[in-house]
């Protein structure tokens, strides 16, 4: 009882501290003092740069920076000591800026962005899938694809200069030599650094597209892309102030609900702070948010025990951490809720939700668990070998859980019928059609039956397979039906 009252405690307190709920809704302003930016040094980059790179001086002139005075060495300054420090032109400068030199003056901006699952994107491949870059690919592979989007692990030659594998880089969870994780310019294109562009929807689906994460074509194809394309005119992008049903209504972009502002609730650098659902796993789980008292992030399975606060438990990297606060995927889910509300009824952005999270249950129940268990089934039996991709079945089964299944849940997600029925289509297909065949042909008859029968009859989900004469409820169709599909 006691320990409920502390965890209900913990998640209200945490929705003011994750949510940043407030009377104001304006984003904390620059954090350095005036006085300290403007280096005199750093004028003279500007007039030679003028020649020798204009176009990239230019883009700098039209910048906030450039009319706040924050010139080129205020961002390259770097010391000697720095990894990648270098002499030039008499001054010692870096050429990566990274989100900590950034952050002298946005500390607020760094806070939300350190910690968020934006910075994992590099070691989310180590943890998950290298087998997917090697053995797909190459390392060449890896350098100008996988590492374009998650980021790369940049390395500093001799000289201070950077190796050429590894930068150029903008990837959105690089690891720069200061330590620092992701890069401002993934989505905060240089050297404007506005924040105008960084709202469209392609500052997010330059990475959002594709098999890891189609939300180019799920935004597309659903009303709010449609109303987007048609009123982009009027979505006020400029504005300092962009509260959703505010300072525009015309449609939602990814940022409006993943990192805007809404009624009370202000704007976030953390883009997994209001996501309920994994929906890029082989079966969705609901997940709790834990913060810990240094900024780190993790995020948990509702399956696992829920860490209480001023308890310590292993970050993402295997050390030890203080929880400081836990907010639970309810709480998460409200605060996505919160941007809905501006512009749609309660009723409205509930069933909405509804319709979303049946989607994820149908995916898990159908096909994500069953064809989780066989394949956990087969490897303990050393069927399958452990080697990933080796054997046409673990590629089935990739596909299955990735590319259709990544799909169905975005598309459900965010309101695209075409990619909802797309993803489940190609999901089905390749489990009745492939996944069960490929079972069959690496366990053997009698043992695949088995754990077909073990797995999937007697499942509801499956029942039309045994039993065709049952009327099925959406189609009506049944016994002494002439269905000709
Ligand atoms: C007298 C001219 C001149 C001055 C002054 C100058 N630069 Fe440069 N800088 C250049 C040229 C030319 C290059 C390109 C060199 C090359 O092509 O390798 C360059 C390259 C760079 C690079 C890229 C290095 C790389 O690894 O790609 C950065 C960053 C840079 N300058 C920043 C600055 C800053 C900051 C200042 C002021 C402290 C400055 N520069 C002053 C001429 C200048
Ligand atoms: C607001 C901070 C900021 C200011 C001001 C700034 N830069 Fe940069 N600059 C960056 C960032 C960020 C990068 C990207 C490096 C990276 O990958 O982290 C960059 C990259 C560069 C590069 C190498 C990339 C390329 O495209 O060649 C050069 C050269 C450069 N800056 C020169 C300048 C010059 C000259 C000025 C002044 C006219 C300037 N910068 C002003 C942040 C800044
Ligand atoms: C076009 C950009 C892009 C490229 C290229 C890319 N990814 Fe991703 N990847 C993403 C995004 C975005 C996500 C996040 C998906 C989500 O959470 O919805 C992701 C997620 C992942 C995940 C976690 C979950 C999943 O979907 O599997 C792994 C592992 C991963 N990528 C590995 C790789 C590897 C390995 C490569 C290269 C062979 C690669 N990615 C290439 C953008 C990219
Ligand atoms: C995932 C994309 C993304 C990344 C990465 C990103 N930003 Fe932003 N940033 C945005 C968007 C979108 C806005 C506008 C947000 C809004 O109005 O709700 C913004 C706004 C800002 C603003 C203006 C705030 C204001 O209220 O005027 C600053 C300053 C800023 N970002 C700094 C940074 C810094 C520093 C980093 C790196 C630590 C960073 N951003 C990384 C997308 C990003
Ligand atoms: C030396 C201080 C300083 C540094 C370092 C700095 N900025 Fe800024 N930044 C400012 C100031 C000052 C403004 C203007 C604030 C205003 O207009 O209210 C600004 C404005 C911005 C804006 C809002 C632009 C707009 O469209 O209104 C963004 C985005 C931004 N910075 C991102 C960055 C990024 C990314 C970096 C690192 C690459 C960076 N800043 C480094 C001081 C700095
Ligand atoms: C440079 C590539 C890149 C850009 C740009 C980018 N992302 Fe991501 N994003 C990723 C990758 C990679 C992941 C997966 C990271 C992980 O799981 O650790 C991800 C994960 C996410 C997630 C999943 C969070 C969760 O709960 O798992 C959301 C939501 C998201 N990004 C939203 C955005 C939005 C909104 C923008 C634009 C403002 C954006 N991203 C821009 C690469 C990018
Ligand atoms: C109308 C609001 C809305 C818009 C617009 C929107 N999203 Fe989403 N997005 C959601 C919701 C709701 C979820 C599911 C959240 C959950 O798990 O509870 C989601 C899920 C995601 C995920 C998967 C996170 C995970 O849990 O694995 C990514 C990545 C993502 N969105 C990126 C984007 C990108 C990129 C865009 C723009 C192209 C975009 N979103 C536009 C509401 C939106
Ligand atoms: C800035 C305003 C805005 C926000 C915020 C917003 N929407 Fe919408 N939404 C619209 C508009 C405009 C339409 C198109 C209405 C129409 O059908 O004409 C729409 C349509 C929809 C539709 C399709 C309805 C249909 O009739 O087919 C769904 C579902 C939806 N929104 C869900 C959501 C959810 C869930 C959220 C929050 C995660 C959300 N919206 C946030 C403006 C918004």
């Amino acid at each position: 009882m006691i320990r409920m009252v502390k965890i209900f405690l913990s998640s209200s307190l945490c929705f003011y501290l994750l949510f940043g709920v407030s009377q104001s809704v304006l984003a904390a302003k620059v954090t350095l003092d005036s006085s300290s930016w403007g280096l005199e040094e750093g004028k003279a980059c500007v007039d030679c740069h003028a020649k020798s790179s204009s176009g990239l001086t230019h883009q700098w002139k039209n910048s906030a920076h450039a009319q706040a005075n924050v010139n080129c060495l205020d961002c390259h300054q770097a010391y000697e000591d720095d990894a990648d420090s270098m002499e030039h032109e008499g001054s010692i400068i870096a050429t990566i800026v990274s989100p900590k030199d950034c952050g002298r003056c946005h500390e607020t901006e760094l806070k939300q962005q350190q910690g968020s699952v934006h910075t994992k994107a590099v070691d989310i491949i180590k943890n998950r899938m290298p087998a997917l870059a090697e053995h797909f690919g190459s390392l060449s592979i890896n350098d100008a694809g996988c590492a374009k989007c998650h980021g790369s692990e940049v390395k500093v030659k001799g000289d201070g200069t950077l190796d050429s594998t590894t930068w150029p880089n903008s990837g959105i969870g690089r690891i720069n030599p200061d330590g620092s994780k992701g890069s401002c310019s993934a989505c905060h294109g240089r050297h404007q650094f506005s924040k105008a562009q960084a709202r469209e929807p392609a500052a997010c689906t330059f990475c959002h597209s594709g098999p890891d994460s189609p939300d180019k074509a799920v935004y597309e194809t659903s009303k709010h892309g449609m109303m987007y394309e048609a009123h982009k005119s009027e979505m006020n992008m400029g504005s300092d102030s962009w509260v959703a049903g505010k300072d525009y209504s015309a449609a939602p972009t990814c940022v409006s609900c993943h990192m805007g502002a809404a009624g009370k609730m202000k704007s976030t650098h953390d883009v997994g702070m209001r996501d309920s659902w994994n929906l890029n796993e082989g079966v969705s789980t609901q997940q709790y948010l834990v913060i810990f008292e240094d900024g780190e992030k993790r995020e948990l399975s509702t399956s696992d025990p829920v860490p209480r606060r001023g308890e310590s438990i292993n970050k993402m990297d295997g050390s030890m951490g203080k929880v400081k606060a836990v907010a639970f995927p309810k709480r998460r889910r409200g605060a996505m809720t919160k941007v809905c509300l501006e512009c749609h009824s309660k009723n409205f952005a509930k069933n909405a939700m509804l319709q979303f999270d049946n989607v994820v249950e149908l995916y898990n129940e159908k096909y994500g668990k069953p064809a989780q268990a066989i394949m956990q089934a087969l490897y303990s039996e050393n069927l399958l070998t452990p080697l990933p991709f080796d054997e046409p079945l673990e590629i089935t089964y990739w596909k299955l859980w990735h590319s259709g299944g990544t799909r169905a849940r975005h598309g459900a997600a965010m309101a695209s019928p075409s990619n909802t029925w797309e993803g489940m289509a190609e999901v089905g297909s390749l489990f009745y059609g492939k996944f069960l065949t490929q079972v069959r042909e690496v366990a053997g008859a009698e043992k695949a039956e088995k754990l077909i029968k073990q797995h999937i009859n007697g499942s509801e989900h499956h029942e039309w397979l045994n039993n065709p004469n049952k009327a099925n409820p959406i189609l009506g169709y049944g016994k002494g039906s002439t269905n000709e599909n």
